[in-house]
């Protein structure tokens, strides 16, 4: 049995079978042909953090896999009221054939897989949100980027650590540009620096978006201030001064470059108004493919199931 905790449990021919799940998924759908390829099978999702996409991706997706969701805020359930990681797996997995948590350190999600009997999906930790950046590799697909160059701007958090894993796996070129003191996790840097060792990856780092976007086919980036970091938001504004993805910044890229943000998007802080709404078609359809991309994670672990 497989678990979708990071990318870096995956090889690059295991992810492009997921997208490729994706893609076929996607394009049965927009026909209306919703095959049950999880029929009667649930999906707990657990939240201790709040959501929107993920949320409505997940249990929208499993509905249309012919399965049912189960929404577990962390507020509502024992989990919250101090019961153990290690309880509430071994309990939820005996009656779900999946499950999907959004919460803080990696380690508890590791922990909860650790004793579950069933497939655990990473729907967002501190450290990754790897079913984000799979829908972004759709999402660049679908827009003609078979060579990428990503620039990502911004924090050095759960997004750029999920770009690191999956450049270094699928083998393209990303160029983080992060604030002095906000950079990327060491550990996650070095092994990043491993796996571009045995990929076509380029990877870079630096503190100076102008060098990092310069004929960029992608430009990304994310809130300045993630969730759980909301007492930090004053000093944080001061040191992201200078990282906002605006006009500019843009006007350095690959000319027909598009702009990707996984939302929610603070507007005048990590990008401007005029880019955001410039790069919309772009942006909600990479909100759209979080539904697909994750159906095609969801069938692709069933597949996996006796491995
Ligand atoms: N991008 C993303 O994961 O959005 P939510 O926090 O709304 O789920
Ligand atoms: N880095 C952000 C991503 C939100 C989808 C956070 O963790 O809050």
């Amino acid at each position: 049995m497989r678990h979708f905790l990071s990318l870096k449990d995956f090889t690059k021919s295991e992810i492009l079978e997921m997208i490729a799940l994706a893609q076929n998924i996607k394009s049965e759908a927009k026909a209306k042909n919703f095959v049950p390829y999880l029929e009667k099978q649930t999906l707990g999702m657990i939240f201790e953090k709040s959501s929107t996409r993920t949320r409505v991706s997940f249990e929208t997706g499993i509905y249309q896999l012919g399965g049912v969701g189960l929404f577990l805020s962390s507020n509502d359930i024992q989990l919250g009221r101090g019961e153990p990681m290690k309880d509430t797996s071994r309990v939820i997995s005996r009656m779900v054939d999946m499950v999907m948590i959004r919460t803080f350190e990696q380690s508890k999600l590791e922990e909860f897989a650790k004793y579950s009997k069933v497939p655990v999906i990473n729907g967002l930790t501190d450290l990754f949100h790897p079913v984000q950046v799979m829908t972004d590799y759709l999402t660049m697909l679908e827009f003609g980027i078979d060579k990428p160059i990503v620039a990502y701007v911004g924090d050095g958090n759960n997004m750029t650590h999920s770009w690191l894993m999956l450049a270094t796996k699928l083998g393209f070129e990303l160029r983080v540009a992060t604030p002095k003191g906000y950079e990327c996790n060491q550990q996650v840097i070095e092994e990043a620096l491993e796996l571009a060792k045995i990929s076509t990856a380029k990877i870079s780092f630096g503190n100076d978006p102008k060098i990092a976007v310069k004929d960029a086919n992608v430009v990304t980036t994310d809130t300045w201030i993630s969730m759980g970091q909301e007492d930090e938001k004053e000093e944080r504004i001061k040191a992201f001064e200078g990282y906002i993805v605006d006009e500019a910044l843009m006007s350095l890229t690959e000319k027909d470059a598009i702009f990707l943000h996984c939302l929610p998007a603070y507007r005048e802080y990590e990008v401007s108004e005029a880019i955001f709404e410039k790069h919309a078609d772009e942006i909600f359809t990479e909100a759209e493919n979080r539904l697909h991309a994750q159906k095609g994670i969801m069938v692709w672990l069933d597949q996996h199931r006796d491995q």
